[in-house]
């Protein structure tokens, strides 16, 4: 098997891959509430395109993938991407982050097309708060889409709560109680400012404050079971089914453990969400580039990525909003 190693001598095997950058929400935390245009349909990479990259990819050592966006169910037909990677050779995990809001009529034919497992976007069990972090009334529509998600043997499911302070901070515990009511896996995430975002958004709550405010409902136990290829550390509530992990960019960064590169909607391959260098693979795509001249590109994506970012210094891409990276 081919290993493929950055400057640092970490192993990446993950890809990300946003498929569009157009998104049917409109989430502070994303694009500070402000209404970004997306790009013209035709600056997307087609699946074909997509897969060729991964089947590259693949033959350089990526084994996972996982679709993004903007909001990835938006892309037509997205089952049909989901197949074509699931035949690439040392592809062995497929899988989705949604925003929920189309997920409960696409579950069951996501999981048929391959689809393992998937991470749902969600900062708020209440209505009136969900529309005013996404600008969308449709929460039940996402509780549907968890619901559907289950059901359709995606697993696990997991919530990724963005937390911001004073704006739903106040449900981290209700978060947190839905591990053991509903067997919910819930991942905190530290709010990352950046570009537009510096601008008051909300602040930042750590994992360490978040950890301490949901002892209230007893002890967490550190959870080993279930790895996941992203940097959460997993913990649970005695015998709850569901767990708790903690994303931490802020305080803990994990980039000692960073294992991924990021293709963007329109093309370009990225070391790092939080650094601006970027590998244009599209344009090659779109020149005929041979297999070895697009291996070569993707090595010198993963020789750009740095030691680690550098946020908390204030240190952050300022291109592109989280939309156009890829969540
Ligand atoms: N800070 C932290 N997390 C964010 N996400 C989107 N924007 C930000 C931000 N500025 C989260 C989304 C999604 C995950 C991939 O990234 O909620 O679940």
């Amino acid at each position: 098997m081919t290993v493929l190693c950055d400057s640092w001598q970490r192993v990446i095997n993950y890809l990300r891959i946003s498929v569009t950058d157009h998104c049917n929400l409109n989430c502070l935390y994303c694009t500070g509430g402000v209404s970004i245009p997306p790009a013209p349909r035709s600056y997307a990479l087609t699946y074909e395109e997509i897969s060729r990259v991964v089947e590259v990819a693949a033959g350089l050592g990526i084994t996972t993938v996982r679709l993004t966006g903007g909001e990835p169910l938006l892309r037509p037909d997205l089952s049909r991407l989901i197949g074509m990677l699931g035949h690439i050779d040392g592809i062995k995990e497929i899988a989705l982050t949604t925003n929920g809001i189309l997920l409960g009529a696409l579950a069951e034919e996501l999981k048929t097309a391959g689809l393992k497992r998937v991470n749902v976007s969600l900062d708020t069990l209440q209505p009136e708060k969900f529309e005013k972090i996404t600008g969308s009334k449709r929460l039940s529509d996402v509780i549907g889409g968890i619901e559907a998600a289950r059901q359709a043997g995606l697993n696990p499911v997991k919530i990724n709560m963005v937390v911001l302070r004073g704006i739903n901070d106040n449900e981290i515990v209700d978060f947190a109680r839905k591990t053991i009511s509903d067997g919910w896996h819930i991942r905190y995430i530290e709010f990352m400012p950046f570009g537009a975002l510096k601008s008051e958004v909300g602040e930042m709550v750590s994992a360490e404050e978040i950890r301490e405010r949901i002892k209230i409902l007893g002890n967490l136990e550190p959870y080993t079971g279930e790895g996941g290829n992203g940097p959460a550390r997993y913990y649970r509530f005695a015998g709850a089914k569901g767990t708790i992990g903690f994303i931490s960019p802020m305080t803990e960064h994990f980039c000692h453990s960073c294992n991924r590169l990021r293709l963007t909607s329109d093309g370009h391959l990225r070391p790092c969400l939080l650094d601006d260098d970027e590998v244009d693979l599209k344009t090659a795509l779109r020149a005929g580039v041979g297999t070895e001249d697009l291996k070569e590109l993707i090595r010198r994506a993963v020789s750009l990525k740095q030691e680690q970012h550098h946020l908390a210094e204030g240190v952050g891409p300022s291109k592109r909003s989280m939309r156009g990276i890829g969540g």
